[in-house]
């Protein structure tokens, strides 16, 4: 069962009113989505957008909203400015963007996210790009080196990179568990056996390069004023330091130039229950900004 994370805190942040348009950014499983439209009502709009198919497809079909008043768009959230161009749509009162990776997408062996099951090396969010088999197959040394320890901060990166280096030279990698294998090898023994698997960080400093998620985050910020209009909210859940650091500077040079004011002083976490039902929820850091 998907549970959305800090779902209390996000509605209290938008403070989605009867009658209200609401953008979601990254769909998912709806989780977050299904409470919006509980306050903003038959009256009111949505757009749910996600890069993935499957999320788009489960949830078009919802309807607690009149069709004329419920869009879908299978995109990059990146691209919310041109999907309110093209379909008229007005800027909105709140949108809310929770990043990452959703439970259905790891749990899935075929989508390559997770190391616990053996799958392709794909963790793509959609479906164009490269594949984690194309980086781990094509890029060079430097370059992995750049993107396990940047985005994985993973303190063995060089090792891990060249380990990849040289399996590549007998055959091409093709599937998670070859991959989580030869990052256990890398590591030195005495680290093999800890606490979080070894081809953590790994993954997800590769899965962050595969979506480019940095990037996409980069442009949806610097566009927050064509999306959401005065009076708006907007509502953002990171769940890794360089996402965070983001959404804090940019907030902040929002705030200083005099277009919004922040609604999180410091950024709100899930609570110790929550963690304990919900482990995913761990690094999640909630921060909120209201438009002037
Ligand atoms: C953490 S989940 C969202 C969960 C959702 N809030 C819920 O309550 O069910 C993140 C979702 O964002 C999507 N996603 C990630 N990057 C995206 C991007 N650049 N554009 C659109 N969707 C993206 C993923 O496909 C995934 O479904």
């Amino acid at each position: 069962m998907h549970k959305p994370v800090l779902l209390h805190e996000v509605i209290a942040i938008l403070d989605p009113r009867e009658g209200d348009f609401v953008i979601d950014g990254t769909l998912g499983g709806g989780g977050h989505a299904r409470e919006i439209i509980k306050h903003i009502g038959k009256r009111g709009m949505f757009l749910g957008v996600d890069k993935d198919h499957e999320a788009i497809a489960r949830f078009k079909d919802y309807s607690a909203l009149p069709k004329s008043s419920f869009f879908m768009e299978q995109s990059n959230y990146a691209y919310i400015p041109g999907i309110l161009k093209k379909n008229n749509m007005p800027k909105a009162d709140g949108l809310i963007i929770d990043l990452g990776f959703s439970s259905y997408q790891i749990d899935d062996p075929k989508r390559g996210f997770s190391f616990h099951s053996d799958g392709p090396l794909d963790m793509r969010y959609g479906n164009s790009g490269m594949t984690t088999e194309e980086i781990i197959n094509t890029f060079s040394e430097e370059k992995l080196i750049d993107i396990i320890s940047r985005y994985g901060e993973e303190r063995f990166s060089r090792r891990i990179a060249r380990a990849i280096m040289e399996s590549r030279k007998d055959r091409r990698i093709t599937r998670t568990f070859e991959l989580a294998d030869i990052i256990k090898h890398a590591y030195p023994s005495r680290f093999r056996h800890g606490r979080i698997h070894p081809a953590t960080k790994t993954f997800q400093a590769i899965r962050i390069a595969v979506n480019q998620e940095l990037e996409n985050l980069e442009k949806l910020l610097s566009s927050l004023p064509d999306i959401v209009n005065s009076g708006g909210r907007v509502a953002v859940i990171s769940f890794h330091s360089l996402e965070d650091r983001m959404v804090k500077r940019s907030f902040k040079e929002l705030t200083s130039s005099g277009k919004a004011e922040i609604l999180t002083k410091k950024p709100i976490v899930p609570r110790r229950e929550e963690v304990e039902g919900n482990p995913k929820s761990r690094s999640a850091k909630l921060r909120g900004i209201r438009f002037i």
